[in-house]
């Protein structure tokens, strides 16, 4: 079965072709990053426009690419920013109804996972870490489409910090991309930050007082060229620290040993790097697969249409996610 990925959640305009939800046809992404980072931040009005101006020609240029019949449409359908998501939505009905081909809606996260399933033949049970500038979270994947959730940020997300963080060293939207670059060139533990521990949930994540600790640290003052890599590269370590302590712990007590993790945070070399010691068998998606992309919205989208069949005109965009858990802890 041949599926064409359209994704819109934020800011990133991307289409895909995915034969059987693994073969990769074609991988077509426009970012609005230029566009977003004058501001310093995402504008969703802005984003909204923008993918409304260049969808079409994204998908064209993945069907031109793939260069060959479509059976199913998949699009990311929650969750995002309202008004991104009804630009991929409307246009995946529009074209599910005007060429006579089924659609599905699949939920941005799980595909963020899947991307890192599309590599390997999955065994289950797993545990899944979503790190991006939205989620946080840790979940235990019994198979594709059953999930219980295990822990979350009780605030910011991961890669909202380093955006965070990033902006407070002067460095451009998006941040985590130019921590991690300049990171390279500071001593991780040459300021002491300590990663959030949340009371009575020890294996949740908070991200709001590492980023005020990082705040503190800057003060007034301004900063050496090696004071700001020195801090980046110790915010980058004790987050990323935080994270794999956090997720071998958890995999030890659901007794998983495939961990599989997704999300824009999972672009980070310095991440891959501090996971690459773990006994566990740690699963990243390709590199160009980490961000915002259609090749995982249509390689999750063909399992969505095997297990359930296709959506009809009702389904509507929701900017959280409607039922991806079985069970919430928080
Ligand atoms: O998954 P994604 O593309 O969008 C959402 O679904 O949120 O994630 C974007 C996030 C941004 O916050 C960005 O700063 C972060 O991923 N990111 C990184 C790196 N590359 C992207 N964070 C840390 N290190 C990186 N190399
Ligand atoms: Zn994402």
């Amino acid at each position: 079965m041949i599926v064409l990925g359209i994704e819109s959640t934020c800011d990133e305009t991307a289409a895909a072709v995915v034969k059987n939800g693994r073969e990769v046809l074609s991988h077509v992404v426009a970012s609005q990053t230029d566009l977003h980072c004058r501001l310093g931040g995402v504008m969703p009005e802005l984003a909204s426009r923008q993918h409304v101006d260049i969808i079409l020609p994204i998908i064209d240029k993945a069907l031109q690419e793939a260069n060959c019949p479509i059976d199913l449409i998949a699009v990311a359908s929650e969750p995002g920013l309202m008004g991104a998501l009804l630009i991929g939505i409307n246009t995946a009905k529009t074209l599910s109804w005007s060429l006579g081909i089924p659609f599905v809606g699949v939920n941005h996260i799980e595909a963020h996972l899947y991307a890192a399933m599309m590599e390997t033949e999955p065994t289950f049970p797993a545990i899944g870490v979503v790190l991006s500038g939205g989620h946080t979270s840790i979940l235990k994947i019994r198979a594709i489409g059953s999930y219980e959730l295990i822990s979350q940020t009780v605030d910011d997300a991961i890669g909202e910090a380093f955006d965070k963080v990033a902006r407070l060293l002067g460095l451009p939207y998006p941040g985590g991309p130019e921590v991690e670059k300049l990171a390279k060139l500071g001593n991780p533990h040459a300021y002491k930050l300590t990663a959030g521990q949340v009371k009575k949930l020890p294996l949740h994540f908070s991200f709001s007082g590492i980023k005020t600790q990082v705040l503190y640290q800057i003060g007034n003052q301004e900063l050496s060229s090696q004071q700001k890599a020195d801090l980046a590269a110790s915010f980058q370590h004790t987050v990323f620290t935080d994270v794999v302590e956090k997720t071998t712990k958890i995999a030890k007590e659901h007794g998983c040993e495939h961990i599989f993790l997704g999300g824009g945070v999972t672009n980070s070399e310095a991440l891959r790097s501090y996971f690459s010691t773990s006994k566990l068998k740690i699963h990243f998606p390709k590199r160009e697969y980490s961000l915002d992309n259609g090749v995982m919205i249509a390689g999750l989208g063909y399992h969505v249409f095997q297990r359930k069949g296709a959506d009809n005109y009702d389904l509507t965009a929701s900017p959280r996610s409607a039922c991806l858990f079985s069970k919430e802890t928080l």
